[in-house]
């Protein structure tokens, strides 16, 4: 015999080496492979057939020449048949005529070939293991049997440096995701602002602003919808400027009653109401130096507009029941969810007081708008109450993504709440499973058959409780749901919940 490799061996062994230095994904070298084996030694039908412990089996994860149902069937038990014994023993099968009985035709292909095809399996082996096998289908002619197989062997071999080098990028791969994270991380606190957290666009040209914003003087008002981060924008601005060892003073002017509410801005002298015991500092004096914000400043009433107004243009104030003018020098941030120009058009709120308040406008966009924030916002609160609460809880990452879906309508503070709850409920790695059945409210059935189930479960359950909390008098339960009493009767129905007669 021959000793040495031929031209054509040396050819298929150094294309096999180039597809190891190429860094393919595993299967797309075992693909390239096959395709190697074809070109350089017409080898038509060909797979490979790995090891699965979940299986108990091999099964073919790659093949050339074989149909879909082929591949399919493919499954070998350990032991079982050649593929089978290649695996367990570790010694490579030569069957000259796979119209004999030991082969057992699993795949079914040997109806389509002809018969002048042999059949070589040879293991692959990682590191003194077996973790598959390399089956051919060739017409060897005029070629040695031990040849073709021990070409093959060095080929199974290679595949099993394939096989390991896979492993070891993946695990690379991992490494790198992490160190993307952390990255990642590391970018959220930079963009990170007085706690101000977001990567958007929007957040970043709000930073910006507020930046810039803070090194004036001029008043500034905040809008966007309830929950956006008015609040925590305004005590940025105040942290941020030079009056940030000057006083904050909030006062939320949609909470207190028209008469109290002037006197907490203004302060009061003693005796100048029933109950006015003491003199009192106003909210516009303790804010002496620094930053007044005034919450909710839709919901001022009229009659304090003008005093506001005053205060604005002539820096000074008096306390209820007192004549002393008092000079202040105070900032005045102002914050509100509803549409001032609309009020002042309505004539619910002036317009002159809506121009001087109103020199610097800052919008906040809804979160549902800036959906790039979410990811780093739940990693921010994760933090957060992992710390105060003194646990481990993370999310998988499909969590992340119903997250991204969903509108949030209370923005960043419903959000803020999710996250606080599912920490203290939960533990450990929260899956899409373990959130509550109203984030899957707008996903389409097809895409989540078990949760209109599951929200279904949730209705049956809060008309059985109101039933019991109302003694089964069906109209005060409806009542109770927020339902009219066709509705309740007809999820009665649907739910086919009995009626208990006392
Ligand atoms: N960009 C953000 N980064 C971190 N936390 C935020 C952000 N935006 C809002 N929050 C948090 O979300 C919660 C709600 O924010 P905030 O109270 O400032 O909203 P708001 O617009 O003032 O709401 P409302 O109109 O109801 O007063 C707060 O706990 C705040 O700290
Ligand atoms: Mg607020």
């Amino acid at each position: 015999m021959e000793k040495g490799l031929n031209l054509r061996e040396l050819t298929i062994i150094n294309e096999v080496a180039k597809i190891l230095s190429r860094g393919y994904e595993f299967t797309k070298s075992l693909e390239e492979v096959l395709k190697v084996l074809y070109s350089f030694w017409d080898v038509r039908h060909s797979y490979v057939a790995l090891y699965r412990a979940d299986l108990k089996a091999l099964k073919i994860v790659k093949a050339l020449g074989l149909t879909e149902e082929e591949i399919e069937r493919g499954i070998f038990k350990k032991g079982e048949g050649i593929v089978g014994k290649v695996y367990k023993d570790g010694v490579p099968a030569f069957l000259f005529d796979i119209k004999v009985s030991a082969y057992l035709n699993k795949t079914g292909l040997r109806e389509r070939l002809e018969d002048k095809e042999s059949f070589i399996a040879v293991p692959i082996k990682v590191g003194g293991e077996n973790i598959g096998v390399l089956a051919v289908f060739k017409d060897l002619g005029q070629e040695s049997v031990e040849r073709g197989v021990e070409l093959l062997m060095i080929i199974g071999a290679m595949i099993g440096m394939l096989y390991k080098l896979d492993e070891r990028m993946s695990q690379e791969r991992q490494e790198w995701e992490e160190e993307k994270r952390l990255l990642t991380k590391a970018l959220s606190e930079k963009y990170s602002v007085e706690g101000i957290v977001g990567r958007s666009l929007a957040v970043r040209k709000l930073l910006d602003l507020v930046e810039r914003v803070a090194q004036t003087d001029a008043n500034v008002l905040i809008t966007g919808e309830s929950g956006t981060g008015k609040s925590l924008v305004a005590k940025a601005i105040h942290f941020m400027s030079k009056r940030k060892e000057k006083p904050f003073i909030t006062i939320n002017c949609s909470a207190i009653p028209e008469t109290l509410l002037e006197a907490e801005l203004f302060g009061y002298e003693k005796g100048s109401f029933t109950g006015a015991y003491t003199s009192k500092k106003g909210k516009f004096e303790l804010a002496n130096g620094g930053t007044i914000f005034l919450d909710e400043i839709g919901d001022m009433p009229l009659s304090l507009q003008p005093k506001i107004l005053r205060v604005i243009q002539d820096k000074e104030i008096e306390r209820l029941g007192s004549e002393k003018t008092i000079k202040v020098d105070v900032r005045i941030i102002s914050a509100t969810n509803k549409n001032l120009r609309e009020l002042v058009s309505q004539g619910q709120f002036r317009e002159d007081l809506y121009y001087r308040l109103n020199v610097l406008p800052i919008h906040i966009p809804p979160l549902r708008e800036r959906k790039e924030d979410i990811p780093i916002l739940v990693d921010h609160f994760l933090q957060v109450f992992n710390q105060r609460y003194n646990k481990k809880v993370s999310f998988h990452p499909r969590v992340i993504e119903v997250f991204t879906d969903y509108p949030w309508y209370g923005n960043v503070r419903e959000l803020e709440n999710a996250v606080e709850r599912l920490v203290i409920l939960k533990d450990g790695l929260i899956r899409e499973k373990d959130l509550p059945p109203y984030f899957f409210a707008n996903l389409s059935t097809s895409e989540l058959k078990n949760i209109p189930q599951v929200i279904e479960n949730t209705e049956r359950e809060e008309i059985l409780k109101a039933l019991e909390k109302t003694g089964y008098i069906k109209s005060r339960a409806a009542r109770l749901l927020g339902y009219t009493l066709r509705q309740l009767d007809y999820r009665i129905k649907k739910y086919s919940i009995q009626l208990k007669r006392y």
